[in-house]
């Protein structure tokens, strides 16, 4: 017989996500249980400009969201009815993107009477683990990864964020495009690069790893960038046949090599033993592996979300916006949106 003293919550959130140029939208049940996360890809419209045009990633947002929001509702068999919150990335972003979602978030919000929770795009992808990862407990350090972010955010409680560590000039994604990009490769790099440095030996080439030493848990890649482009040139320059799939292992070998020492130092230094990845390039294998296999101990957890959701996705952003709901968290209309 149904125990009538135990009252299981139910809270379905409805997230939104137009950063940039991905129109996402998904369902999210108590923060964990991922009900649908659809994701119109805008790659296409963008590609022949060589990067996301900011104009034509508005319009396409617009273009867009009501058919995903749709979707997103279908695909999880409910009704606008039954979202309980709406849950969408306030910044940081490209303005008139941002202001696509943000605008059709209030509207439902205000027209269901429902709450508004805003989310920062890269609390998002810190939540992407909570997806997959039912026993995650603060306090944890965040290692962000993505075409626009590096950081390494210590997060003591929900909604606590404390960046410890941040890159002072190129993010790692961009790094990948970039280098991807002067070898002849459209956007995104990285998983070109990856592909590219299955079939290279890593230690071919030894590029500098910057800022190792440094007494702080800051990243810098430009010059790791400028050193991989330098030695493609001169090879060629000299005449000399360029083994591009050495060059991708040793670069990705490099870029995880800080990634790692720097997260594990930072892990160390504020006695954490719970490390969780996100963002984009967390999507790499490679990284992932040796995130596990090197690990200072066995006590060490290492959590990364599903590859799809390292990537941008409306669903990390359900995730965050349920645990500050939880926490008492929401917005009012004047919310607005923010691109750094
Ligand atoms: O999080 P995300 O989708 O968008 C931003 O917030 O920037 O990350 C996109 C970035 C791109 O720079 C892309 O090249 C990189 O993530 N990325 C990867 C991989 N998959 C995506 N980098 C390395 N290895 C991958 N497998
Ligand atoms: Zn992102």
């Amino acid at each position: 017989m149904e125990n009538l003293n135990t009252k299981i919550e139910e809270i379905i959130i409805l997230g939104i996500e137009t950063s940039c140029d991905e129109t996402s939208v998904a369902v999210v049940k108590n923060g964990k249980y991922l009900l649908s996360n659809i994701i119109a890809s805008q790659m296409e419209f963008h590609q022949k400009y060589g990067g996301v045009v900011p104009e034509i990633a508005s319009r396409k947002h617009m273009e867009f969201i009501m058919i995903t929001c749709k979707e997103a509702l279908n695909k999880a068999g409910l009704k606008i009815n039954d979202i309980d919150a709406i849950t969408v990335v306030s910044g940081p972003g490209l303005k008139g993107s941002l202001l696509v979602g943000l605008s059709f978030a209030k509207a439902i919000a205000f027209a269901l009477a429902k709450p508004l929770i805003g989310v920062n795009h890269i609390e998002g992808h810190i939540y992407a683990n909570f997806l997959n990862q039912h026993n995650i407990k603060a306090p944890f350090i965040s290692l962000i990864v993505s075409g626009g972010h590096t950081s390494l955010i210590l997060v003591n409680r929900v909604g606590e964020y404390e960046v410890i560590g941040r890159t002072r000039d190129d993010a790692a994604g961009e790094v990948f495009d970039k280098i991807a990009k002067y070898l002849g490769y459209h956007y995104p790099g990285g998983p070109i690069i990856e592909k590219l440095a299955e079939t290279g030996k890593s230690d071919a080439i030894d590029f500098p790893r910057p800022l190792l030493n440094s007494k702080d848990f800051d990243f810098s890649f430009s010059g790791l960038k400028t050193s991989v482009i330098y030695f493609i040139m001169k090879e060629r320059d000299n005449g000399n046949q360029v083994h591009i799939n050495d060059v991708c292992a040793s670069f990705q070998k490099a870029i995880i090599d800080i990634l790692k020492y720097k997260t594990f130092a930072a892990a160390r230094y504020y006695n954490i033993s719970t490390i969780l990845l996100g963002g984009g390039v967390a999507a790499n294998e490679k990284l992932r592996r040796e995130f596990i296999e090197n690990k200072p101990n066995e006590n060490y957890k290492i959590c990364y979300p599903p590859k799809e959701l390292c990537t941008d996705n409306a669903a990390m952003v359900a995730s965050a916006g349920y645990f500050k709901m939880k926490q008492g968290i929401t917005d009012s209309y004047n919310l607005e949106v923010f691109t750094k």
